[in-house]
């Protein structure tokens, strides 16, 4: 049983990806508040502001996760250097809203190349690099998206499900007793959501989805999901039968 989940003060410092912007770099700036150091990894530190760069407690680590071969080496090098994470926050993503009258293959391997695979090469990363324990905690960043098929989403909830089955997975086996955490966001105003031309339902700001996760993540559960009721709402999704299900996403999405 986990006890006592937030760790000493010696011990925190946190590994995020996707640290440039929108959720990431909210977490980043939630951790620094909290009196964490941060190794905060994406492509272009040029969006992250100056205040946060010069900051002593942040790290910023240049590297495009979807170029395995460079990212495992440079990955293990802060795995090497940093022995005392106490925290992995696997946030890093895109989102492509293509359908299915007008996705592309090559847009299909961005996704999981970022959103998937990239996962995977840390999480190998992360298990040859230390020695996990009930002190560990890993989130896998998903998305309500994931909880079941949606129109428009025929790249991104394919990639975002795959991260609720592999966080369950884990956490199925969890011989090591980590913290494992699985987060679920509905919408939250970022760059990436920036291209929706719909009305985002429940949108929140990246500092108020940060403030939440920072909230729940050294608590006891496995899930962590906002906002409610907009998580229900998609959660109940999962469990209609695809007769209603269908009925309600062709009225509600798909008619133009
Ligand atoms: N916004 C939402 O409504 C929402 C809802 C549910 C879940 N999420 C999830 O939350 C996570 C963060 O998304 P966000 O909304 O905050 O979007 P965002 O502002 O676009 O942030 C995405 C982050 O991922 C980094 N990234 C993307 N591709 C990368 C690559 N190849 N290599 C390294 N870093 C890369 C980006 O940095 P660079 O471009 O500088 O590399 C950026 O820091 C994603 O996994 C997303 O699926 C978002």
């Amino acid at each position: 049983m986990q006890k006592n989940l937030l760790p000493n003060t010696q011990d925190k410092k946190v590994f995020i990806t996707g640290a440039s912007s929108g959720i990431g770099y909210a977490l980043c700036e939630e951790y620094l508040k909290q009196g964490w150091s941060v190794i905060g990894l994406a492509r272009d530190s040029s969006k992250i502001p100056d205040t946060t760069k010069k900051n002593n407690n942040f790290k910023f680590v240049k590297v495009d996760l979807s170029d395995f071969e460079v990212s495992k080496s440079v990955i293990n090098d802060v795995f090497k250097k940093n022995k005392n994470i106490n925290t992995f926050i696997l946030n890093a993503g895109i989102y492509l809203p293509d359908g299915f009258d007008n996705f592309s293959f090559e847009n299909a391997k961005k996704t999981f190349n970022t959103n998937v695979l990239s996962i995977y090469l840390t999480l190998e990363l992360i298990n040859k690099n230390f020695k996990l324990s009930s002190k560990h905690t890993l989130a896998i960043m998903s998305s309500t998206a994931g909880y079941k098929g949606l129109p428009k989403s025929l790249l991104y909830g394919p990639s975002k499900a795959a991260l609720i089955n592999l966080a369950e997975s884990i956490k199925s086996e969890n011989s090591n007793d980590l913290n494992i955490k699985l987060i679920c966001p509905g919408f939250v105003e970022t760059p990436a959501t920036k291209v929706n031309t719909f009305k985002m339902p429940f949108l929140m700001s990246p500092s108020k989805a940060a403030g939440i996760i920072f909230d729940k993540i050294y608590k006891k559960g496995f899930e962590i999901t906002f906002p409610f009721p907009f998580n229900s709402i998609m959660k109940f999704g999962k469990i209609l039968p695809y007769k209603l299900y269908f009925k309600f996403t062709e009225k509600k999405f798909s008619k133009k």
